[in-house]
């Protein structure tokens, strides 16, 4: 079961009033699914970090409603704690505490919301050995690279176990290499840790390592699109091979020398699932299933 994490409703926000008056986000009607992980993209000025500011509660809609995690967050009693508690914030400036080592930065969010020191340090280290920095624990911002800097910044936001991670450009400060290595900790984190992620990014190679892409202009979502999922996609490529096709048809048995009739029985009953959905989406209800 999907379970639905957050929901804009006829969002809007103006900026200034009159004459200056902006339109950053002009009736944004988004759904997001508990563990998805999605791209928001669109040119600079379109209101992607507007969006995000109004997920996690750091601005205040003019028009609509948001609600994160059942809660309407023009309603909330207490907005720190849900900042706190549901929400991690990654930013393109990492803005880590300069005089606070690694550690220490990983455990600032943590403070009022895990009272003991030592569970405080001992969840740091598990964090930063997450982001594979266990090692670098001692060290300032200012003994670290830039895309070792943002992943401190992700074990940061991950301080309090968010529901929901809200990432704006974390990687566009960073050279590619280092900018591949945050988008593939995020996306492992959306796995493994079950968290919502939201990526604001210009970069199309980070959209397309997530599963949807929101495409945003002029303060409105004018695209929303799902991307398969990539193991599906080498499926079908595989149920189309001439391996596939004879596991799924049985005709030609030549290309399945070598297997047994088990092997060829699980294959198939893998292969079917992919065949048939793609099947499905190119001609809907009536076609039969080919397999033998
Ligand atoms: N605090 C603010 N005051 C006035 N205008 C703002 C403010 N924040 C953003 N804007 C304006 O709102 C629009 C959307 O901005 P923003 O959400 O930052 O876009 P993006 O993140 O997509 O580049 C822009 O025109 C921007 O100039
Ligand atoms: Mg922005």
């Amino acid at each position: 079961m999907t379970e639905r994490l957050i929901e804009t409703r006829h969002l809007s926000k103006v900026y200034g009033s009159g004459e200056t008056a902006v339109r950053a986000l002009d009736d944004v009607n988004l759904t997001v699914e508990r563990g998805e992980l999605l791209a928001v993209m669109g040119p600079s000025g379109c209101g992607k970090s507007t969006l995000l500011n109004m997920l996690g509660a750091l601005d205040q809609p003019s028009e609509g409603e948001v609600w994160v995690a059942g809660e309407n967050l023009a309603r909330l009693k207490d907005v720190d704690t849900f900042r706190a508690r549901t929400v991690g914030f990654v930013f393109q400036l990492h803005n880590l505490l300069p005089t606070l080592n690694a550690r220490e930065n990983v455990e600032v969010p943590m403070v009022g919301h895990v009272a003991s020191a030592r569970e405080r340090s001992r969840r740091a280290m598990h964090l930063l050995e997450l982001v594979g920095l266990a090692d670098r624990a001692d060290h300032l911002p200012n003994q670290l690279s830039g895309g070792q800097r943002q992943r401190i910044a992700i074990a940061r936001a991950l301080a309090n176990e968010p529901a929901l991670i809200l990432a704006d450009e974390p990687t566009g400060s960073l050279d590619s290499q280092s900018g591949e290595e945050i988008l593939a900790l995020l996306a492992r984190l959306n796995q493994s840790q079950g968290a919502t992620v939201v990526i604001v990014t210009h970069d199309r190679r980070v959209a397309q390592a997530t599963q949807r892409i929101v495409r945003m202009k002029d303060g409105r979502i004018v695209e929303d699109h799902r991307l398969t999922d990539p193991l599906e996609e080498d499926l079908r490529m595989l149920a189309r091979s001439r391996l596939g096709q004879a596991i799924l048809q049985g005709d030609d048995t030549r290309p399945l020398a070598g297997l047994t009739p088990e092997e060829v029985a699980t294959l198939r009953r893998i292969l079917r699932r992919v065949a048939g959905a793609g099947e499905a989406e190119a001609a809907p209800a009536t076609l039969p299933l080919s397999v033998g």
